[in-house]
């Protein structure tokens, strides 16, 4: 775990898609190995491009399966660095009328699943000497959003969970951290690009960089921190947000500059 030159073994959640298959791919092409986790098997075939990386069916929600892909790591390549912990959900409604059921199904996915990833993977790194855990959160866990309080809630709830664990898994080497992703063009925001172009549109306005973030960009931080290369970062919360979430909510960012 302490070399940086040395690919990194790791369980990657949520890993057919989007930001979860970005820092599959960058792990894999910088020599390290991954158990790929996911739903389906059909969203994981691409995965046959690659000789380190084996796939594991399963439900982040359920204990038994991260402990079986945590297992599947140590059985398949000796040892586990890092666990990825990138499945989420979106979830949105009026408080009026949504269904609570939405609500606890974003609870159960995006915060409940998180820990039950922790619990399950200390025995491994004990084993392995520390580790990294990363933790996908979103910058809607830094502020409130309308409508979206079942995500918000459970977003944010994640982030002082890795801190928490941060600090009680501090003296078995296992750093734990949190990137804050803001608007990423994914599977999961594929449906406001194609059905409210408008909003796709106005988001950018809201980032002082002007565009939406792609998963790659979101892969490289994760990956960075599931590395030795940060080794004296734990508990951090890093947004990936194009500066979306530096302001004061008091001004939007300065409009972009007319081409000349
Ligand atoms: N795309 C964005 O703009 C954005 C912004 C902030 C945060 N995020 C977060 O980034 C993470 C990845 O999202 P994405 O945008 O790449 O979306 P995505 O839909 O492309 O990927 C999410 C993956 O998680 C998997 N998943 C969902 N529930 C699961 C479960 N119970 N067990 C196992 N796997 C499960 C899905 O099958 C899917 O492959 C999520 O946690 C999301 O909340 C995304």
């Amino acid at each position: 775990m302490n070399n940086p030159a040395r690919g990194i073994v790791a369980v990657v959640t949520g890993a057919a898609s989007g930001i979860g298959r970005a820092a599959v791919e960058i792990i894999l092409e910088r020599g390290g190995s991954v158990v790929a986790f996911d739903t389906s098997p059909e969203s994981l075939t691409w995965l046959s491009e690659y000789s380190n990386a084996v796939p594991f069916i399963g439900d982040v929600t359920i204990d038994a399966d991260n402990r079986a892909a945590i297992e599947l790591a140590e059985t398949s390549f000796g040892r586990l660095d890092a666990l990825i912990l990138n499945a989420g959900v979106p979830a949105s409604g009026s408080i009026e009328t949504l269904d609570m059921e939405v609500f606890d199904q974003s609870i159960n996915v995006n915060l409940r699943a998180v820990a039950l990833g922790v619990r399950e993977v200390i025995p491994a790194f004990r084993r392995n000497g520390g580790g990294s855990v990363v933790v996908t959160a979103s910058a809607t866990a830094l502020g409130g959003e309308p409508n979206r309080w079942p995500y918000a809630a459970a977003k944010a709830g994640v982030v002082n969970l890795a801190r928490s664990f941060a600090l009680d898994l501090a003296n078995d080497g296992i750093r734990v951290n949190t990137v804050c992703p803001g608007p990423i063009s994914t599977g999961m925001t594929k449906r406001i690009e194609e059905n409210t172009p408008d909003r796709y549109e106005s988001l950018k306005t809201m980032v002082p960089l002007h565009r939406w973030g792609t998963a790659r960009e979101v892969g490289e931080v994760i990956a960075f921190l599931a590395s030795p290369l940060a080794s004296f970062v734990t508990g951090a919360t890093v947004p990936v947000d194009g500066g979306a979430t530096c302001g004061s909510g008091q001004t939007i960012p300065v409009p972009q500059r007319a081409a000349v």
